[in-house]
């Protein structure tokens, strides 16, 4: 090995050192994870906490035993895999009913391996029942740049008689020993997603989860915080931060014990999913997503950041595209007139792309002109668009720029002809009165023929006007707008209890079918707002779409709250007319933090505004590497301040952009200098106020001066004011020495 690189694989915790045999260690950069074998061949946690300098280190710690270490069976510790049946009492990671009725379970060390993975190292642990054939094998993905951890289990087995049932499924369990623990969790409804709230956990229980089935979230969203000691600060203190990647039913429990110790499990949701596995099929928990970061939130989110984008987000590293929806300027009411007018408004704006949403589809009796009709019949409204998609892609490539489209291919309106055709295909119990969310149902994805129908619609489209094969559609908005109502499955027939999770892997399937037939097409994932927004779904998907609530006040909040655990190029941030009280200006400033779209009409804005637009789509699109591919710093809160301020800074820091924003300030309320984060100290940056509205000049003091990152970061500027809903762009570039 040079010595260049050695150097690097050491920084990085990569390199091989001595541990004491029975020791296995997951290396993530700062963080290690040690696991022991114990003489009662069962794994415990060892460590989990900063890395130890010396490996060999990790031999000298014993392993956390309550009771009795006579090294028999009855040893009660930090064990990994804790099974429902043996002498742990607290939340198992796993419950298993054997073919012969037995509950209990004890998994022992078979093996382990260890294998690169793209940025980083997979360390397979192999454990079995000694008494029943049923193996897990507890899987750590560990990434040392980004100092992330991914972990799940597999289950299989090979009870001939009648299976195994699995109670719950968590992946492997963490502990943690700290004086207390606080946790911020993240709320959610339509319109108030990822709202941020915390408290302390004292003995006992606290479990967060959703039964929604066909999305992560609705009234909780799967990640979470935990402050170590204190609550979860910004920028100093210690907290894990920890998300499931789960589309579905996921669940994560948090449970001191009568130690004092924390156990953290996160999994599948068992609530009506006691999950009968037919020997020789494997059961996969979600994974688990974490990093321990000792430099508070801040560090955390970025580490998860550069993570995703590096090795979990579709096309995490490849630019994204600005838009134009029409979804809040037509609704179901268009023609192809009325969008090929807008197409050329899109090009006025200078985005890349126009997105058709809802209202296109579904014919005579069954037209999608409101959200009681239509879903399920993929066939262009002849009435509206009789030229069809190849006359939308004609019109978009006529405008100058791309065209994208909405779909929702997992729903049905009862109202429908597919419905008509296979009542059997949706999820609904016959016999009784349906109950319907969105005047709609859920597809039964657990039916092979079902998958196929849905893969179905985005070959067509894709297919549609284009013998060539070559599609000139270049982006699908995926909407989900329906939790999982009337839980039966025509298909599973008596295995019910099985509908949760074989209806996921049937949404997966399809996700994976149509990344892998189209990879260059870009997809957003929306679903009712934000439901959708776990980063199992986002291996398929480029972005999300972070809430209906577009209100830009809103927005810094719920922007503020996805931003902890995801990169503002994954998050959809759109102009709309919510708020008409808070300028163009400030509605867009706060959009251009994050993937920049807009959905309003041009022709309602005065010439100044429309040219504010322009200038900062333009801004935006060319600060696009800085923005959404930069390291983000949160500067000032809205949950702690009547400002928010967020810094981003590319990778070699010669280039950042700061947003900062007045929300309510309160009447002479004394204002505090911004210090910024994450420059180069000793280079010297040239500040320019950008995004101005056309005939103002800025106010900034300082501006078009340059500066010390020194200065920047001790001293900061005066970006503030008294004025409500104002917002600030300031652009910061490098001058060269
Ligand atoms: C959902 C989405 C909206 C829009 C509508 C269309 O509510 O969140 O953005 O696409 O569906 O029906």
């Amino acid at each position: 090995m040079k010595l260049k690189s050695f150097i690097l694989a050491l920084s990085l915790g990569l390199a091989t050192v001595p541990l004491s045999a029975q020791d296995i260690l997951i290396q993530a950069g700062n963080t290690d994870l040690a696991l022991r074998v114990g003489p009662n061949k069962r794994l415990y946690q060892i460590w989990f906490g900063e890395a130890l300098a010396d490996k060999s280190d990790y031999s000298k710690l014993s392993w956390n035993v309550y009771s009795g270490s006579d090294g028999s069976a009855a040893i009660r510790g930090w064990e990994v895999s804790a099974c429902a049946g043996g002498e742990d009492y607290f939340e198992p990671a796993l419950s298993i009913t054997h073919s012969d009725g037995s509950q209990a379970t004890y998994l022992v060390y078979k093996n382990h391996r260890t294998r690169d993975i793209p940025g980083g190292t997979e360390t397979v642990i192999n454990m079995a029942d000694e008494l029943y054939p049923v193996e897990v094998s507890l899987h750590y993905a560990a990434y040392p740049e980004y100092n992330v951890i991914c972990s799940w289990s597999e289950i299989s087995h090979n009870e001939k008689a009648a299976g195994i049932t699995l109670r719950n499924a968590y992946s492997p369990m963490l502990y943690i020993k700290r004086g207390s623990y606080y946790l911020t969790e993240f709320s959610s409804d339509w319109a108030r997603e990822a709202a941020m709230s915390s408290q302390q956990l004292q003995f006992g229980k606290k479990i967060v989860d959703t039964k929604l089935g066909s999305r992560a979230s609705m009234h909780s969203h799967p990640f979470f915080e935990l402050g170590l000691d204190a609550e979860a600060r910004e920028e100093s203190g210690e907290v894990l931060m920890g998300t499931i990647a789960s589309t579905g039913n996921w669940r994560y429990t948090l449970e001191v014990d009568n130690a004092g110790a924390l156990r953290v499990l996160a999994g599948m949701n068992s609530s009506d999913s006691h999950y009968q596995l037919p020997a020789g099929q494997v059961f996969k928990t979600p994974d688990f997503i974490f990093t321990l970061s000792r430099e508070g939130k801040g560090k955390g989110s970025r580490d998860l950041q550069g993570w995703a984008r590096h090795y979990r987000l579709r096309a995490g590293m490849e630019p994204r595209m600005s838009l134009l929806n029409n979804w809040e300027n037509t609704y179901f009411y268009f023609n192809q007139e009325k969008l090929a007018g807008l197409m050329k408004e899109a090009a006025t704006l200078g985005v890349d792309l126009f997105l058709l949403d809802d209202g296109w589809f579904g014919n005579d009796e069954h037209a999608r002109n409101g959200d009681y009709a239509g879903l399920g019949d993929w066939e262009v409204n002849r009435k509206k668009l009789p030229g069809g998609v190849p006359a939308l892609c004609d019109a978009a490539e006529e405008a100058g720029v791309k065209f994208g489209i909405w779909i929702e291919p997992e729903m049905v309106n009862p109202n429908s002809t597919l419905f008509e055709k296979h009542p059997d295909w949706a999820i609904t119990q016959p016999g009784r009165k349906t109950y319907l969310y969105r005047k709609q149902l859920v597809l039964d994805m657990a039916n092979p023929e079902v998958q196929d129908y849905v893969y179905g619609v985005v070959e067509r489209l894709l297919s549609d006007g284009t013998p060539d094969g070559d599609s000139r559609i270049a982006f699908f908005k995926w909407d989900c707008n329906s939790p999982i109502t009337n839980i039966y499955s025509p298909y599973l027939g008596s295995k019910q209890s099985n509908l949760y999770y074989d209806h996921l892997n049937g949404v997966y399937n399809v996700f994976r079918r149509v990344k892998e037939n189209y990879p260059n097409v870009n997809m957003m994932l929306c679903s009712g707002g934000g439901g959708r927004c776990d980063y199992e779904a986002l291996k398929y998907f480029t972005e999300f779409w972070c809430s209906d609530n577009t209100d830009p006040v809103e927005r810094l909040y719920i922007q503020w709250g996805f931003s902890q655990f995801f990169p503002a190029k994954a998050m959809c941030a759109h102009v709309t007319d919510w708020n008409k009280g808070a300028s163009i200006k400030f509605r867009t400033d706060v959009a251009s933090m994050c993937k920049l779209g807009f959905d309003l009409g041009l022709s309602r804005l005065s010439e100044a505004e429309l040219e504010y637009l322009k200038s900062a789509v333009s801004n935006w699109k060319r600060l696009q590497d800085v923005i959404l591919d930069g390291e983000q710093y949160r500067l000032v809160s809205p949950y702690e301040e009547n400002h928010m301020a967020v810094d981003y800074v590319n990778a070699d820091r010669s280039h950042a952009v700061l947003f900062a924003y007045d929300i309510h300030p309160r009447y002479l309320e004394p204002l505090r200098r911004l210090k910024l984060q994450g420059l180069d100290p000793d280079a010297s940056y040239l500040i320019e106020e950008i995004n101005l509205m056309p005939g103002t000049k800025s106010e900034l003091e300082g501006n078009a001066s340059v500066f010390s990152g020194d200065y920047l970061m001790k001293v900061g500027l005066n970006v503030f004011t008294q004025n409500a809903m104002q917002s600030r762009v300031l652009e910061l570039t490098k001058v060269k020495d």
